[in-house]
Formats: C-alpha cells, structure tokens, sequence
C-alpha cells in the first residue's frame, strides 16, 4: 500500500492546495476528514498527519477537533494556521485572540533550518491569515520562526517531530512554500517520491484485476480524458473483457462523433457507437428550463446505455471515471460544495445496484489524470480538449434546443475554436465555445434587411472550473471570429463577446 501522508480537514478554503503541492512532490496524499480516528490512519498506512486551517477558533463552542490520540501514534504531525493552534491547545500550550491579526502577504523571519526550513532563505515572505496565535507553547516546543506581530509563527518539537506554521506554506503567495512541504514530507516523514504517473498506472491495473477478477465490465465513453484514460486502464488490465458504449446525443461539438470514434479505435479499445441524436432532440422539443434539459438528457441517456448495454450481454462491472473532488464532496470532509448547477455528467452514470462499480481515478485530480493519460499514450487531441459538459451543447443553447439552433451554436463554436487554434491560444483558455438563444437583432444581406441571431462567443480562463476569468482575447482574432461566424453561418445577424467573470456569472449560460 502507498505510503499516505493524511490531511485532515478543518474547514479552510486551502486545504485543497494542501495535498495538491503534496502530491507535485510525487507523494501519495488524501484530504480526511478532522474527525478520523488513529486507527484508520495505521490502516491507510500514514507516514504523516498535516492539520489543515479552519476559520474557527479553538475556543469556539463546537470548533472542530481531532482525535487527541494522534499524538501518540509516533508519526510527524505539521499543524498549518488553525492546526498549529489546535495542536498547541491539545498539547497544553495556551491560544489566544490577537488584536493585531495578520492578513495577507507577512515577512517571516526563520531562526532554524536544520528541517522544516532546510533550503529556505531566512527571510521569506509568507501568506497569513488569522486572528488567533499561540500565545504560550507546550511542554519540548520552540519557536523556529515569527513575524512583527505573531513571535511563534513557526514551532517544533523535534523529539516527537510535531511542526507547526501559522502561515499557509500551500498557497502559491508564501516564497517556497513546496519546499517547505516537500521537506516536512520527505525529510520528516522520509516518504520517498515515488507516487509517479507510472506507479498510478500499475496499482490501479492490479486493483482492477484482482477486484474484476474473469467476470465483464461495461464503460461509458464520450471521447473526454476521464473516460477514455479510465476505459484504457480497464482495457489494460482486462483486455477483451470490457465493451465500452458511445452514445451520441446529437449535441456534440462538429465532427466530434468521427474524432473520438476514430481516436478510441486507435486505442484498441471495443467500442460500441449509438447514433441517438434524433430520439434525443424529439425528447427536449417544447423544454426551455435548462434544468430539465439536463434532467431528460441524463435520464434519456441511461435508458439508452442500459439498453445497448443488455443487446451486448452479461455484464456485472461498471467502470466510471468520478474523479478525487466529487469523492471529497459526497464524503463531506468540511469542505462545503454549493451546487449551482446539477452537473450530471454523462460519462457518469447513477449508482445502478446490479453493476459493481469500478472508479480507477477517484484518487485522482483532473490534471493528474491528464498525465496518467499522457503516459497511456492517449492522444493529445483527447487529452488535450477543453472539458466538455455532458449535456452538450444543450447547455449552451438558451430556450429550446432546434435543430437549427444545434447548427448554429454548432457550426459557431467550432469557428471559435479553429481560429483560438489558428492563433495558439486554445491550450492557453479554458474552454471556448458560442452561445445561442432566442433574440433576434437586424442585419443587412446585401440590400435587405434580414432578422437574424445573435451569437455569443465565451472564453475563459479558469484552474477548476470553480471560478472563471473572461479571456482577453486580441481583438484582431475576436473580429476574425465575428467575421467568419456571420459570413458562414447562415441565420447569423449578430455577433457579441461575453465579458464577465465567475462569479456574478457562470461559464456556461444555462
Ligand atoms: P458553470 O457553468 O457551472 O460550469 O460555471 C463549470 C464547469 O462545469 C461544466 N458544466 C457541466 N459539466 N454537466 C457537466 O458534465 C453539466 O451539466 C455541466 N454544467 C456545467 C462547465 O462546462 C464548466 O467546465
């Protein structure tokens, strides 16, 4: 078993980043809830426990605490702002509210670096944000390093090899901050980095095998990484025992169906093409709310799958390619998700109680995913495609999904993309697509006056898809775009180019 070195969750915004800049120094890490108890820490092979900040004060009524005994387990433990100041009140020190909290960029001055510091100026700036410091520290600690206004911004007790740090070393404003994990993990805990694309590779062909056993595993596919690089990994450790169904729901970008078909193919894999679009489009006629777009394409889509699914035979194995946010977001690790939108991903298909379930990247982030892809050989033009919503362009037609509003958003999105491509700049954004609705504005066709649509063109910039910027996109390339969308597309008048962020708006328009 992989050594782990566990982040347990008090509630703070960065604990995230936390095993994120764990695993960029190729060691195992998993984000835990507070309250998991130390046996299960053994059982998942801990080398080391981070307590993550939180905004409670640990003399709130009902803060958040863990278990004291993980003290006692033998293993380094690093407290990071709220765990530097829980760990100081379970060990008998003593906290308290500062008048002078300390918010944003802080100097820190580092008095030792003999571990956690090792390679670290002694000056550096760091990222703070609390309101509470330790005001006295437990029996065997010293201070290693402090600001202006907080004298124990960095403490020890080297003996049992408890670290804390009142700054937020995770977050890409603290100077060196990797490496102040990246010691803390390989030099105090000694796990070696060894948690590779390639060694996620072989655990999970030799998880599947030894959980699939000779029996069959059946896989959505749309042609996105998470369920190609999840079909691959199956195909890897199954070969022939896995059928994989592309449904086609007539709401794919232009030529999408050909590409992926042709890509998947190029893999070896054994997929089964459904062209359903017509049944898709006479189920949506007549809804606009885009909630129920999504909710009658996810239903359509199931019944679909499930029935191509029982024409190709006997399978007990689903494979699914739910990634490391929504495991974290259905456990409830502190972290609070606000659902906006339901983001039912086709690719991801309710937990029907007579397949077994196999997620072979549900310990995984999206661009840990997209290495793993890289090094099963995926093509880029797979791996490399801006994430997809499962309801297609569905989702980006405003009103009723028509035919020929397909085209349009169809056609015009495609002309976005070509021309992003053109410049070199589709890798540099996040997604880029048209939007299409219902208003119609004036134009002129030769002589005539002609009603037409207009058309939105949406690219952001974005890390998660949480949060989004609009994309400065040179204007030249952006009246490239409107030129060849009105002269091409026919039906359009109007061509508008969408500058707000996420939030107040969403990346998608419905
Ligand atoms: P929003 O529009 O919520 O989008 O800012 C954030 C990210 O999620 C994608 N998205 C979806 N993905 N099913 C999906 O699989 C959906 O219903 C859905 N709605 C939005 C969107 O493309 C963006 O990357």
């Amino acid at each position: 078993m992989e050594e782990l070195i566990a982040v347990l969750d008090f509630g703070g915004q960065y604990s995230h980043l936390i095993t994120r800049r764990i695993r960029e120094c190729e060691v195992y890490s998993g984000l835990l809830p507070y309250s998991t108890p130390p046996d299960e820490l053994l059982r998942l092979n801990a080398k080391g426990i981070i307590l993550s900040g939180g905004p409670a004060s640990v003399y709130d009524h009902n803060a958040p605490k863990c278990d004291p005994r993980i003290f006692e387990l033998g293993l380094p433990v690093l407290g990071i702002c709220y765990g530097l100041q829980l760990m100081v009140d379970i060990l008998g020190g003593h906290v308290k509210s500062t008048r002078r909290s300390e918010y944003g960029k802080t100097s820190l001055r580092i008095l030792d670096h003999s571990d956690l510091f090792r390679a670290v100026p002694s000056n550096i700036v760091t990222w703070m944000s609390h309101g509470d410091y330790a005001e006295s520290l437990p029996t065997g600690f010293e201070i290693i390093g402090n600001s202006a206004n907080c004298s124990t911004a960095s403490i020890r007790n080297s003996s049992s090899r408890f670290y804390g740090v009142q700054f937020h070393p995770e977050v890409a404003h603290t100077d060196q901050g990797t490496q102040i994990i990246r010691n803390f993990v390989t030099e105090i805990c000694k796990c070696s980095p060894s948690w590779t694309a390639k060694s996620i590779i072989d655990t999970a062909v030799e998880q599947i095998r030894s959980s699939v056993g000779e029996e069959r595993v059946l896989a959505a596919v749309s042609g996105g990484v998470d369920s190609t690089t999840t079909a691959v990994l199956v195909q890897r450790a199954l070969k022939d025992k896995l059928t994989c169904v592309f449904v086609n729901h007539g709401l794919l970008r232009k030529n999408e169906e050909n590409v992926v078909l042709q890509s998947l193919k190029g893999l070896e894999l054994n997929v089964h093409y459904v062209d359903a679009s017509e049944q898709f489009l006479q189920k949506l006629k007549g809804i606009k709310d885009s909630e129920l777009k999504r909710k009658v394409i996810g239903e359509e889509f199931i019944k679909v799958f499930d029935e191509e699914g029982r024409k190709l035979g006997a399978f007990q194995w689903l494979a699914q390619g739910t990634l490391y946010p929504d495991v974290i977001e259905s456990a409830g690790t502190g972290s609070v998700a606000s659902k906006i939108k339901t983001h039912h991903n086709v690719g991801g298909i309710p937990q029907w109680s007579k397949f077994k379930i196999i997620e072979p990247l549900r310990l995984l982030y999206k661009d840990e995913v997209r290495k793993v892809a890289a090094e099963l050989g995926i093509p880029d033009i797979l791996v490399k495609s801006h994430p997809f919503p499962g309801p297609g362009l569905a989702v980006r037609i405003i009103g009723e999904v028509t035919q020929d509003k397909v085209r349009i958003c169809k056609e015009s999105s495609f002309i976005v993309e070509e021309t992003l491509k053109r410049h070199r700049l589709y890798e540099s954004v996040w997604q880029a697509f048209a939007v299409v609705g219902d208003d119609l504005a004036v134009g002129v066709l030769g002589d005539q006056r002609k009603l037409g649509h207009l058309v939105t063109v949406r690219v952001v910039q974005s890390v998660d898809g949480m949060t989004a910027d609009w994309a400065r996109i040179p204007e030249s390339v952006l009246e490239e775009m409107s030129s060849q969308i009105t002269g091409e597309v026919a039906g359009v008048t109007w061509v508008g180019y969408a500058i707000t962020s996420k939030p107040p708006s969403t990346i998608e328009p419905c």
